[in-house]
């Protein structure tokens, strides 16, 4: 059987040379992950990948990827060692525009793989375009985010948990009590609660 880690180069490779959609015409880098995928119990789920991304090829390093980490440190959680940090699409949508339909169906096959090898025990959907490739129902991030449920992905279940995206958070800078920031936290901190409870 071959390692989660062989399966992923082979994946990656794939994604490097896809062209099954208009952003390949586009992009310096297809950006198809940043973690440990010995060591990572979570996977955290964003949009696409931003300017900065798509010149170095790894996800969440601009001005987002900084505050996100930032985020993950206080609530105890490593990104190097937790978790696995992809995106829905994996190409860089020019002006960092919301990715289209198409992008999101042509670049499906990715997400669910990387899902499948790294079988988490847990998956963020980070942000409106994560959460609306999982869930079909109306509710927004605002009103869901810090909740559990399952999804299925080819006969297995995952607890998926939406959270806001750190570009909004960039945005809202209080930290009171009920404010976006705390609430960010708060999943976080739960989040870092159920992984060391389920390593038990
Ligand atoms: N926003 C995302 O959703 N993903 C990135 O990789 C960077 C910014």
């Amino acid at each position: 059987m071959i390692s989660k880690k062989e399966a992923l180069e082979k994946l990656k490779l794939r994604c490097n040379h896809c062209k099954a959609c208009e952003l390949n015409n586009t992009r310096h880098n297809a950006v198809f992950a940043d973690g440990n995928p010995k060591t990572a119990s979570v996977v955290l789920i964003g949009e696409a990948p931003g300017e900065n991304e798509d010149l170095q090829g790894i996800p969440f390093i601009g001005r987002a990827g900084k505050l996100l980490n930032e985020f993950l440190n206080e609530a105890g959680l490593s990104r190097g060692k937790d978790l696995y940090i992809i995106n829905t699409v994996k190409c860089r949508p020019p002006k960092n525009r919301v990715p289209t339909n198409a992008e999101k169906v042509a670049c499906r096959r990715f997400l669910l793989e990387q899902l499948e090898i790294i079988a988490p025990k847990i998956i963020l959907l980070c942000g409106a375009t994560a959460l609306k490739s999982f869930y079909n129902g109306k509710s927004t991030i605002s009103k869901i985010r810090g909740e559990v449920f399952d999804i299925e992905i080819n006969g297995e279940k995952y607890p998926v948990m939406p959270i806001f995206h750190p570009s909004y958070l960039l945005r809202n800078h209080s930290t009171a009590e009920g404010s976006p920031r705390y609430l960010m936290l708060n999943d976080l901190k739960k989040v870092y609660l159920k992984i060391k409870l389920l390593d038990r």
